[in-house]
């Protein structure tokens, strides 16, 4: 039993979607959140640079006793995961994209699956490799779709401009693929328009494999928290953007309550 916090972090508000499944499967655990709005996004950075920007939050949670790390960016697990393993290999640190194509794998029936997400992951291959790695028979379609992240941060789920962009985006999925991963942590809040803009595709939201694994995880290293303790979350920002309180909250689905602003960063 260890009550210390499970650390999790992602370059802004869109890692809040895998904290929210989190807490649903886990509401013993507390959890501390690091999003890194200053430097948003990651997704047209240079593999180095988040690599650096990776390390740096990863030690920050350590050091504020983090008991394991979810690393709740496609971005970062993409161009960082392998190093934080190497680098701070005495604890626990996972990523989103392991889950989210087991879920994909075991979703498509005709083993075509398609992948949206930032410019970096879908240059990187890493969801080609990681399901080629379970299922080499799969055909996998990939694209990235650059301006959903600004939308969402922007709160703009829906509407006449992120419908276009959506159409245009996701046009070359319909009657290709059957499953389609969400291979951004933002993804989930354009659902609605993703799902109105194709046709007889499943939609693949990793964040509850991504929970069920860290369940796993946990267990495995005998890391639960006690079923009296009392899950907290604590939010760590490098930059409190306007109308942050509001997005956060819906991306949680509940009240950010206790929120720090990172300056030193
Ligand atoms: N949420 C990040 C991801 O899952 C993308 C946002 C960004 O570009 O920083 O890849």
């Amino acid at each position: 039993m260890d009550n210390r916090p499970i650390g999790v972090f992602d370059s802004g508000l869109g890692g809040l979607t895998v904290v929210k499944a989190l807490r649903k499967i886990l509401p013993n655990e507390s959890i501390l959140y690091f999003g890194d709005t200053a430097r948003l996004p990651y997704g047209v950075k240079s593999e180095e640079l988040v690599k650096q920007y990776s390390i740096q939050i990863t030690k920050f949670l350590i050091q504020k006793d983090a008991k394991m790390i979810v690393v709740a960016c496609n971005t970062a697990t993409a161009m960082a995961l392998k190093t934080l393993k190497n680098k701070f290999n005495n604890i626990p640190i996972m990523g989103v994209i392991e889950p989210g194509s087991k879920q994909a794998i075991l979703n498509t029936k005709k083993k075509k699956i398609g992948v949206i997400g930032t410019i970096a992951t879908i240059n990187s291959n890493a969801y080609e490799k990681s399901i080629k790695g379970k299922d080499i028979k799969v055909d996998i379609i990939s694209k990235a779709c650059p301006l959903f992240v600004s939308f969402v941060e922007e709160g703009l789920f829906k509407g006449a401009a992120i419908n276009e962009i959506a159409k245009h985006y996701l046009l070359s999925f319909n009657n290709k693929v059957d499953t389609l991963i969400l291979g951004c942590t933002h993804y989930p809040l354009l659902k609605e328009v993703i799902f109105k803009n194709t046709q007889n595709i499943e939609l693949i939201d990793s964040a509850s494999s991504v929970a069920n694994d860290t369940y796993k995880k946990l267990e495995k290293f005998r890391l639960l928290s006690g079923q009296d303790n009392v899950g907290s979350l604590n939010c760590y920002v490098t930059d409190l953007p306007m109308r942050f309180k509001e997005l956060g909250n819906i991306f949680l689905g509940e009240n950010i309550e206790d929120l720090h602003l990172i300056n030193d960063f």
